[in-house]
């Protein structure tokens, strides 16, 4: 899931590189180089660690070429330092490349017995090797095609060439590659995103396709090396959501956001004067849907999870929830009255993906719920329901996931009343609730300064535990998932009723245990585990919204979230776990923004 740019144009164009590659840090940020062609040479620089190295390295020593490509790189073969940074660089070429080349060993083997000598550890060097050996006897295109046929696995490649000094050549398998259009300059990137400084009209490759830039034409080409024609997309401008504001860093912005991001998404499927939701054109009539199957990655499950409560207590509907790497390559039967969702922030995640593609070959209709509406999930799809978040930039999801559960809600929702499993009178008064949240939202946002006394208390802990029954146990995982991948500290979601079966065992004097109790019907149940909890010196932090006095006085600390309908409590009480992840990694300096070793898009599996 690396981050890919190449731009071909009129003037020096390493600063553009640079800039772009900032965008596309989310993919990746353990190391970053660039090449650009000057003066009939590769001039190659790399370095481990951040763009803003490398941007420190280009001001020493400018780079002057007209045409270049960059990489920021989340490692896959071979540690992140410089030596495998990319680009991956011959006395010929020069390649930049997402994606896993999957027989790379082989390969590696068959060239160095071949003579040929490898530098780096990584799988992309033996695509710079292959290439400049095709170079001896063919013309740039007709290398690169050669080369893709050795390869197996999945890629998207950017690659100059010495002695074709015009020229980038780009290519697609499995990981997303777009191609941008302006004046006397073309561009190469992973997303839309990275080259929207620069232009707003894109083109998006297709798996086994092939483009060719130079600064006035691209040349789009299929497998068999046919030139075909693609269509020219203009990208929407997203307002003021790329810069950070007066907040210290994207995710505390993202979760302060969520009123706004919440009440937008809610105008654009909900009619306040006709009290109705706008989701129409269903892939298949309501009343024929047999099953919902449910398929995301990381937090974008998780939301799956929690919508399978709200579609199995809404709606007749019998629903499925999967993980995207394990849906993939499950023996599956799929059948056509069955709705397959979707659920990506990115819209790019490898294996969500894979998944969606192996329903489309088996003829299953499709929907997908994406934040990224020119995504490759988004374009894959029968039906695309955004969830208008704008760019989510902190590697951990957050108020892309209030979205994704907005939206799965209203679906429930919709279907509920199409199908005739609610009455008009309740479907009202569910849509009438939906209006309260963003206000609802906001009162929770005042839990702050109580978080932030509850995250010192996780300092010096070993681990934690976050505890839900319901829907409240999807938010246990979301919980738990937050704090690990921003504080580092060991974090596991549970369902509160299965402690007994073995999780009990790690409960020791003074862990902190999240419990997490709506006031619904599985509170009292969620009560006595939490007191099996306390009973085994567990310390226990207790979000609920429920105002009455507890009984119980061996809580360390109480957060209250407005109370709302039960159904969309778990929007309210995945706030202070937000607040609760970003102020431990707050406290132990870790990068909030980008946590180490993760990326934001997966597009490697
Ligand atoms: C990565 C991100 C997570 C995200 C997951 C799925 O692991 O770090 O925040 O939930 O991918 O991403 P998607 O874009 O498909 O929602």
């Amino acid at each position: 899931m690396c981050g890919i740019i190449g731009i071909v144009s009129d003037k020096p164009v390493s600063i553009n590189i640079i800039n772009s590659l900032k965008k596309l840090e989310y993919r990746g940020y353990d190391s970053a180089g660039l090449a650009t062609l000057s003066n009939n040479l590769i001039d190659e620089k790399k370095c481990s660690g951040r763009v803003e190295e490398l941007e420190k390295i280009l001001i020493k020593n400018p780079s002057n070429g007209n045409i270049g490509i960059g990489h920021v790189r989340w490692a896959t073969h071979g540690i992140p330092n410089i030596i495998n940074a990319h680009p991956h660089s011959s006395e010929k070429v020069s390649v930049v490349h997402n994606g896993i080349i999957e027989n790379s060993d082989e390969l590696k083997k068959d060239l160095e017995e071949k003579g040929f000598k490898f530098k780096s550890q990584t799988d992309t060097e033996v695509i710079t090797v292959l290439v400049t050996q095709f170079l001896e006897n063919s013309k740039p295109l007709e290398s690169v095609f050669k080369t893709l046929k050795k390869l197996k696995g999945s890629f998207a490649l950017g690659i100059i060439f010495k002695n074709f000094p015009d020229i980038i050549i780009g290519a697609r398998r499995g990981s997303p590659l777009a191609v941008g259009y302006s004046n006397d300059e073309n561009y190469l990137g992973s997303d839309s995103y990275a080259l929207k400084s620069m232009t707003n009209k894109i083109s998006y490759l297709d798996d086994g396709e092939l483009c060719m830039l130079s600064k006035n034409k691209v040349d789009f080409y299929d497998l068999n090396q046919k030139k075909i024609n693609k269509k020219i997309y203009t990208v929407s401008d997203d307002e003021n959501t790329t810069d950070k504001g007066d907040y210290k860093n994207f995710m505390s912005k993202e979760i302060f956001e969520q009123s706004n991001t919440i009440k937008k998404c809610l105008s654009e499927y909900t009619d306040s004067l006709k009290k109705d939701i706008n989701i129409y054109n269903f892939p298949i009539e309501p009343k024929k849907i047999n099953k919902i199957i449910l398929i995301g990655c990381g937090t974008a499950y998780h939301s799956c999870l929690v919508a399978k409560y709200w579609f199995e207590e809404l709606t007749s509907i019998d629903t499925e929830i999967d993980i995207a790497s394990e849906f993939r390559y499950r023996n599956l039967k799929f059948k056509t009255n069955n709705l397959y969702i979707f659920v990506s922030q990115s819209g790019e995640t490898a294996d969500t993906a894979a998944a969606l593609d192996i329903c489309k070959k088996n003829n299953v209709k499709t929907c997908s719920i994406v934040n990224v509406v020119e995504s490759t999930i988004a374009r894959n799809s029968d039906w695309v329901l955004p969830i208008h978040a704008g760019p989510e930039i902190g590697v951990a999801s957050t108020k892309a996931f209030l979205g994704q559960l907005i939206v799965l809600y209203i679906l429930s929702l919709k279907l509920s009343i199409e199908r005739e499993d609610i009455d008009k009178k309740n479907y009202d008064t569910y849509v009438e609730n939906l209006t309260k949240l963003p206000e609802a939202i906001k009162k929770t946002f005042k839990l702050e300064s109580e978080v932030q006394l509850i995250a010192k208390e996780f300092l010096d802990a070993k681990g934690s535990m976050f505890l839900g029954r319901g829907n409240s146990f999807p938010i246990a995982l979301e919980g738990a998932l937050k704090l690990k991948e921003l504080s580092y500290l060991h974090a596991e979601g549970y369902p509160a009723g299965e402690m007994k079966h073995g999780p009990l065992a790690l409960i020791e004097e003074g862990l902190p245990v999240i419990v997490i109790a709506p006031k619904d019907k599985y509170y009292e149940k969620t009560l006595s585990n939490m007191q099996e909890v306390i009973a085994r010196g567990g310390k226990i932090f207790f979000i609920t919204d429920n105002y009455n006095r507890l009984l119980s006085t061996n809580i360390r600390f109480r957060l209250r979230v407005p109370r709302v309908d039960s159904n969309l409590s778990p929007i309210l009480l995945t706030i202070p776990l937000q607040l609760l992840a970003y102020h431990v990694a707050s406290l132990k300096n870790c990068d909030i923004d980008k946590p180490r070793n993760l990326a934001k898009s997966v597009t490697v599996e």
